[in-house]
């Protein structure tokens, strides 16, 4: 029987894996977790068929001890946050840089089959040309985008150096059900969902025309479970986005459309670190991963506000 580990499997991504990796039911799931962002409430009806450790990655001889007998990693545990990075880079260095290297580390020494870790689209920084390939030179612009390429230069190497299988997904802007819209650092989607539910009008940072390729979760947890098993992939980058962008200004519009209400944003001042244009290109996913993403935009947010209501 095959063992999946998942770091990170209590927060928003990690435990839309997790019930993937359940349903898809041919192995035992163990999640590790330090619970800072992550929350068990999120684990909550599958609680029962996991093993939970509660674990902090920066803790190199826990992490040891949690990898052990495991056949494959996810790699999400991570301090999220664009702006969370530029308020605390020490903390977020230290789980981003320090707390992956010791998860490879492990990995390696328990003879682990593969890693597949999550990196960002936050690497590519303000490109010329779009769609963003991963073939273009990184230029992060923030702390996080510099960790999270790191993480993919330590995945690619540990595979290059010690032999360990690694994949490396770039997420684009991951959004869906379970993601914490509560912190001044959530994800904006989340914090949409709250103020539409709420009748309140959200602020924009900027004019809003800034685009993201809006990458439903339950595309990249796919995603993941193919990087987990695919052949002829090991020590590379991928991007795991949706191939399109679609601005600030018309996710607020589209929302309130489906809502049926009318909230003007307010508009405040752009934020320090902020990618102008994010959208990935798809072409090598597909063609390696046989990767399509199944949700469009207003699929994936129909899904999404459902699930807030409902809360
Ligand atoms: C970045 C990365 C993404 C990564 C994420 C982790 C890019 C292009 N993307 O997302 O891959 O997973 O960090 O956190 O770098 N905003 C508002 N009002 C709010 C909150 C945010 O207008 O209340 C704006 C931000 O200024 C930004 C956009 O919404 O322009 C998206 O912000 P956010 O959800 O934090 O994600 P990114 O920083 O784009």
């Amino acid at each position: 029987m095959t063992t999946y580990v998942v770091t990170g499997g209590a927060g928003f991504i990690g435990s839309c894996l997790v019930r993937a990796l359940l349903a898809q039911g041919d192995g035992a799931v163990r999640v590790i977790d330090n619970l800072l962002t992550g929350s068990e409430k999120n684990l909550e009806e599958v609680r029962s068929r996991i093993d939970l450790q509660r674990v902090d990655i920066r803790d190199y001889d826990a992490v040891a001890g949690a990898v052990r007998g495991a056949d494959v990693v996810f790699h999400l545990a991570a301090i999220p946050s664009v702006p969370r990075s530029i308020d605390s880079p020490a903390l977020s260095h230290e789980v981003n840089i320090d707390g992956t290297f010791n998860v490879l580390r492990a990995s390696a020494e328990s003879k682990v089959r593969r890693v597949v870790y999550s990196g960002s689209s936050s690497a590519y920084g303000d490109t010329e040309v779009l769609p963003k390939v991963e073939t273009m030179a990184p230029r992060p612009k923030s702390p996080y985008a510099v960790q999270k390429l790191t993480g993919e230069y330590y995945a690619s190497v540990f595979h290059s150096c010690f032999g360990l299988e690694t994949v490396s997904l770039r997420f684009f802007n991951v959004y869906g059900e379970r993601q914490d819209p509560s912190s001044p650092y959530s994800g904006v989607i989340s914090v949409f969902m709250r103020a539409l539910i709420e009748r309140r009008s959200p602020t924009i940072f900027g004019d809003g025309e800034q685009t993201r390729d809006w990458t439903y979760v339950e595309d990249v947890a796919a995603l993941c479970l193919k990087a987990a098993s695919a052949g002829g992939v090991a020590g590379k980058m991928y991007n795991a986005g949706n191939g399109e962008r679609c601005s600030l200004n018309r996710v607020w519009e589209l929302l309130q459309k489906i809502e049926g209400v009318s909230l003007p944003a307010k508009y405040g001042a752009p934020r320090e670190g902020d990618v102008r244009d994010s959208q990935a290109d798809c072409t090598a996913v597909r063609r390696d991963l046989r990767h399509q993403p199944q949700y469009t935009v207003e699929q994936g947010l129909r899904r999404t506000l459902a699930w807030y209501r409902a809360q």
